[in-house]
């Protein structure tokens, strides 16, 4: 067993508190959901916990073990992975070239990195792929192609920005079944930031709701479907999220 940890985490934007002293703690295996309106913090706090982003304060643990001042590369190979919000594949590359640098990234040798990029393709479901240029596909398969260079080399943790924004509701059962695999089999602990709420409630073993930078509310699906705080920060924005909490908790 393995846990990711933040702690106290605050991180200042030229006078605008991007986040304020947030704790979000992920063990192996577990599927933790971030969720939270527009500019809430979430992906700042996905930065500063994979080495892209310094906290103002805080820290950021694996094990107990301080990472604070790793580089993103350092955390990756000490099993911290992440994808993006906006995809960030090399766009010329095909498929299973995205898969191969990572694996040569992490320490693999060329043909090493080869292999576990065909296993991979093949575990996330997208083998046909393999051969296509990745700027050149439908966003929903970018998506897979993203995850699966994410679980490249095994990380222990792999923290997953808005991977379902833009699916239709089939392809996000897709993806959630997905994400269930990548905790269950993997052993992995998982960090879900998704605007999908219902896809969060459905999938995750416990919430973080951020707002303003500021964690208002966590527990269970259940308790974040009763809660009012976070039905009255999702109050303004309902319209552009597609928000089923607040109709759950009707
Ligand atoms: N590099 C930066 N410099 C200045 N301000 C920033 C920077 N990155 C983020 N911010 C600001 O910090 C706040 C939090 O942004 P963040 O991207 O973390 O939110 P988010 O919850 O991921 O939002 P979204 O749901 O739209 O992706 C926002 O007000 C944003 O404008
Ligand atoms: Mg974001």
């Amino acid at each position: 067993m393995s846990d990711l940890s933040a702690d106290k985490i605050s991180v200042a934007f030229a006078g605008l508190r991007a986040l304020s002293e947030v704790d979000l703690k992920v063990t192996s295996g577990q599927i933790v959901g971030l969720i939270g309106p527009n500019g809430a913090g979430k992906t700042t706090l996905v930065n500063v916990m994979t080495g892209f982003q310094p906290a103002t304060s805080g820290s950021v643990s694996l094990d107990g073990q301080d990472l604070s001042g790793l580089k993103p590369h350092e955390l990756r190979r000490r099993g911290v992975a992440r994808t993006f919000q906006g995809g960030r594949l090399f766009r010329d590359l095909a498929v299973i070239d995205n898969l191969e640098v990572t694996g040569v990234g992490l320490g693999l040798s060329r043909a090493a990195a080869i292999a576990e990029a065909e296993a991979m393709l093949d575990w996330v479901g997208i083998a046909p792929l393999a051969n296509r240029v990745a700027g050149a596909l439908p966003y929903t398969d970018e998506r897979r192609v993203a995850i699966g260079r994410a679980l490249m080399g095994k990380p222990a943790f792999v923290l997953l920005d808005e991977p379902a924004a833009g699916m239709s509701a089939t392809e996000a059962q897709d993806l959630s079944a997905l994400i269930r695999r990548i905790a269950g089999e993997m052993g992995c602990g998982v960090l879900l930031i998704e605007h999908n709420v219902g896809l969060v409630l459905d999938l995750c073993h416990h919430v973080v709701v951020l707002d303003s930078g500021v964690v208002i509310e966590t527990g269970d699906p259940a308790t974040i479907r009763a809660s009012e705080r976070v039905r009255h920060a999702y109050m303004g924005t309902a319209a552009d999220t597609n928000l089923p909490v607040l109709e759950v908790m009707e």
